[in-house]
């Protein structure tokens, strides 16, 4: 029996971009039978519960408005390829970790292993949407797995990066600044790319839907990442001239970013940047320029990571200095753990090399977050030393010789720091990796401050 829906769209991969995405999409389009798999059981049945397995504001609203409706999640990879005439791709593709390119191009295997899926389950023609970051020319690779098959069944292969950010994915899916489909130029390839504008033009005004060649489209998703990165890891490098200057930070991005052509946004100095595409794009496309002999533009793009590096260890060299180059014993309590706010994800976190470091000091490290402790024990398994997980941040910081601020929970900025100094060891440090406390007002307290790219408030 035929099914009452317009179009049947699977997506493969049910993690940070695809769970959301698809949502929105099924959300948005009650005429489409949205379907997502993953080999993950457990994930799958998160999916299916009011417990997601990823924490995301109003993400439960718009699964809500769509699961059961035209929203389906399942572990039935076979049947559900055969069923669908749109496949979105969204499987993991971290930084490899071994043989040739290891730590900077990217691991496909999972993609790879996917390709061969869908080509085995397949009896009709597809079109194959890469919706996780990739090298630039991987479509070409998948082109030739699919279309290597003697069932005479075609497969046409798009492009469509995702832009979401984790902690704003819905509002970035329901208003995006664009979406961006990339195709081959040829007849066969600008219908499948219409398939694909048409699923978006159902809630995107048109002129935010940008079409271009496949490549191009490949390449601006990493170069998008690149151009974010850089702009944080600019702002970062800055923080460091300030402090040795006593120009501040903020003044100096405000002044800055005042020029319209410079633009405001992405120019908060941290403690440094994480999640987990960042580093890894940046990586692919050194990786590429470094394959393709250009040299200086991979050195360039290198230099943001490199930068980025710097950042976190000047963090913990910082603590260890300012608390009398000794941290052995030390109860620091780390307020965040998360790569940012309002995430529980923790993937490249700053925070996982600040806690390896302070461990490897023989501090004692209380971690405390309100969405990451979870991930944050995956993070720490196996990691030697004392280290506690907290979710309440009075009782974390409780005896502690010092907090160091990772994460811009909200939570964090209307503390009683008050209470907080009173159950201090002291002096009491604080080290503010986000620059959102009130660094006067905890001076008054009686904490010794130290903030990113501005002056120290200190009583030592
Ligand atoms: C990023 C891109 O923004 C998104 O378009 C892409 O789809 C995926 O990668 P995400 O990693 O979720 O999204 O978060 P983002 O808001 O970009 O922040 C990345 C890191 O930079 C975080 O650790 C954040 O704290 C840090 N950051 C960001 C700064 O340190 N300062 C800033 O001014 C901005
Ligand atoms: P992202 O942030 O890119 O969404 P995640 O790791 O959150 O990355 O999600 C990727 C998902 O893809 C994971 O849930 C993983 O189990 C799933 N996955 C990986 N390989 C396959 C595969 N061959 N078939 C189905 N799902 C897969």
């Amino acid at each position: 029996m035929k099914n009452k829906f317009e179009k049947n769209i699977l997506c493969i991969g049910a993690g940070y971009v695809g769970g959301p995405t698809m949502a929105m999409i099924a959300a948005k389009c009650p005429q489409y039978k949205v379907t997502i798999v993953d080999i993950n059981e457990q994930k799958i049945k998160a999916w299916c519960s009011d417990n997601l397995p990823i924490y995301e504001p109003g993400l439960l609203d718009v699964v809500r408005t769509a699961r059961g409706r035209n929203l389906f999640f399942s572990t039935e990879i076979e049947q559900n390829i055969r069923e669908a005439e749109i496949i979105f791709v969204s499987v993991n593709t971290p930084t490899k970790s071994f043989g040739e390119g290891a730590g900077k191009s990217a691991d496909l295997q999972y993609w790879e292993k996917t390709a061969r899926n869908i080509l085995k389950a397949s009896d009709s023609d597809k079109i194959i949407v890469e919706k996780s970051t990739l090298p630039v020319r991987t479509a070409g690779a998948m082109e030739r797995i699919l279309n290597s098959n003697d069932k005479g069944i075609v497969f046409d292969v798009v492009s469509n990066p995702e832009f979401l950010a984790e902690g704003t994915a819905i509002i970035d899916l329901e208003y995006p600044d664009r979406v961006l489909i990339g195709s081959h130029e040829t007849e066969r390839g600008r219908q499948a790319r219409q398939e694909i504008v048409d699923i978006y033009a159902n809630w995107v005004p048109r002129e935010r839907i940008i079409t271009s060649n496949i490549w191009s489209s490949e390449l601006s998703k990493l170069v998008s990442n690149a151009f974010l990165a850089q702009r944080v890891s600019s702002i970062n490098s800055i923080s460091a001239l300030c402090e040795v200057t006593e120009a501040d930070v903020h003044e100096v991005a405000r002044a800055v970013g005042h020029d319209t052509r410079i633009g405001s946004k992405f120019l908060h100095a941290s403690v440094g940047f994480g999640g987990s595409c960042f580093k890894k794009d940046i990586l692919n496309l050194v990786y590429i320029s470094e394959s393709f002999g250009l040299t200086e533009v991979a050195d360039y793009w290198e230099s943001v990571v490199r930068i980025n590096d710097y950042q976190e260890k000047r963090f913990v060299l910082k603590i260890i200095r300012t608390m009398f180059n000794t941290i052995a014993d030390k109860r620091i309590a780390m307020f965040g753990f998360a790569f940012k706010a309002n995430t529980g994800d923790t993937r490249e976190s700053p925070g996982i090399y600040i806690a390896r470091q302070l461990l490897d000091e023989k501090a004692h490290v209380i971690i405390s977050d309100p969405q990451a402790l979870q991930n944050a024990q995956l993070d720490m398994a196996g990691i030697p030393g004392k280290i506690e997980y907290e979710i309440d941040p009075y009782k974390a910081a409780e005896g502690a010789h010092a907090i160091a601020l990772i994460t811009e929970w909200d939570v964090y900025r209307d503390l009683d720091y008050k209470k907080i100094f009173a159950s201090m060891e002291k002096p009491a440090f604080i080290f503010d990796g986000r620059n959102i406390l009130n660094h006067q007002k905890l001076y008054e307290i009686g904490f010794n401050v130290y903030p990113i790219g501005k002056r120290a408030l200190t009583r030592i």
